[in-house]
């Protein structure tokens, strides 16, 4: 048995194995955020599949950090029984589920967010085409207050976890970033200023959930762009958060305006390609005392066992193998270790945005010629 299939656990929640489903937007839930069948049956499957750990898409604490269509929202009561029912679905299936709470800051848009976008500063970012308004002191307490509620609510809901999403440009880390967080007053300036929003968001998250249930956070190392967030200053945000009790760090790296060093780079075609992500967890993981995850281009099981070997890094995270295969896991464990079939190309953002959820668009297509060069069409 290889350190990949271990049983381990974080703060008492049980994993079957190291491998955990990053967070992944699937695009599938209502227009208001309330999860829908077709999304509790994508979690039952990714359980059924073997994933030690599954993250959930990024799911709003408030309505105007909605970041994309089709995104998870937990900032009512509202949703009680469709949440009970996803999270009784992934432990029926045998899985275990953290859920991933966000407020998209300037990364939305007014279609998406409600209202104007809101950020640190008033600073347009590249991809997004609204220029954000500044947060008031009163609303970056409101919005504090709501990871706190989204956390409560997780936690009676059934989740075994809940991730901070501390990463890919989003609120918190739009308050990392000096590129982004322009501000004067105690939330601006410093790291020690600027890591405020993030270790106060932390700390209620704590205080509501108690000590005894996983608190998780995706960290960005760096936004990978001139001026941006960068490893010291993560290093620093990643000691503070460990001195205060987080559970575990999944390291990432990049924004969407980060180009060919965005979260999701393409064409991981070999093996030097993958573990895009690891020198700076490794760089974190020398500072902090908590489990880290890593994430990025991880395809093969090579790769894997060797980022695995030694005790630093603890768990390795994926997203786009488990939308072509959400099986992948249990392939590798019954001994077809052959890497993961997806050819990271993003096409499945598309469908996300236009066809009601995210799919592989390659597995349909190859799907579809199978069909087509078949003696028996439609067989
Ligand atoms: C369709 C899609 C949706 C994503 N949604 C999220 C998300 O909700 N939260 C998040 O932290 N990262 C999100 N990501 C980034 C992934 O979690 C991951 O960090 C990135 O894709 C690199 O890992 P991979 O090479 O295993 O895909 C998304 C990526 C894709 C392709
Ligand atoms: S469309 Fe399919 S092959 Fe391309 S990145 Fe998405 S899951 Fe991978």
């Amino acid at each position: 048995m290889t350190r990949l299939f271990e049983d381990t656990s974080i703060k008492g929640m049980k994993l079957r194995n190291r491998i955990v489903r990053s967070a992944t937007w699937e695009g599938m839930c209502d227009s208001d955020g309330r999860p829908t069948q077709k999304l509790i049956r994508c979690y039952e499957d990714l359980a059924r599949g073997g994933v030690g750990l599954i993250i959930s898409g990024y799911t709003f604490v408030r309505p105007d950090g909605k970041g994309m269509p089709g995104k998870m929202g937990i900032h009512t009561d509202d949703f009680e029984k469709d949440f009970k029912q996803l999270t009784r679905g992934v432990h029926a299936a045998g899985g275990t589920i953290a859920i991933q709470l966000v407020h998209a800051g300037g990364q939305t848009v007014a279609q998406n967010a409600g209202r104007q976008p809101l950020a640190p500063s008033s600073i347009k970012v590249d991809q997004f085409p609204e220029v954000p308004a500044e947060l008031s002191i009163d609303d970056i307490q409101d919005i504090v207050g709501a990871f706190g509620a989204g956390a409560r609510r997780a936690k009676a809901w059934g989740f075994d976890a809940v991730q901070l999403h501390g990463a890919h440009g989003f609120l918190i880390n739009q308050f990392l970033s000096p590129l982004t967080n322009r501000r004067v007053d105690d939330y601006g300036g410093g790291i020690e200023n600027r890591s405020r929003f993030l270790l106060e968001v932390y700390r209620l998250v704590r205080e509501t959930v108690g000590e005894n249930y996983p608190v998780l956070i995706k960290l960005s190392a760096a936004d990978n762009m001139d001026g941006g967030l960068e490893i010291a200053d993560a290093i620093y945000a990643a000691r503070e958060l460990a001195r205060a009790g987080i559970d575990a760090i999944e390291v990432s790296t990049g924004t969407p305006a980060s180009g060919d060093k965005a979260p999701a780079r393409e064409k991981i075609n070999a093996p030097e390609k993958e573990a895009y992500n690891l020198g700076p967890a490794l760089d974190i993981k020398e500072e902090v005392n908590c489990p880290v995850m890593v994430v990025g281009g991880f395809r093969s099981c090579e790769v894997i066992e060797t980022t695995l070997k030694g005790n630093d890094i603890s768990y390795i995270s994926m997203s786009r193998p488990f939308i072509r295969e959400p099986g992948l896991v249990n392939r590798w464990l019954q001994g077809d270790r052959k890497p993961a079939r997806c050819i990271s190309c993003n096409g499945c953002f598309k469908p996300g945005l236009e066809e009601g959820g995210i799919f592989c668009v390659v597995e349909k297509k190859e799907q579809e010629k199978a069909v087509k060069s078949s003696p028996f069409p439609g067989y």
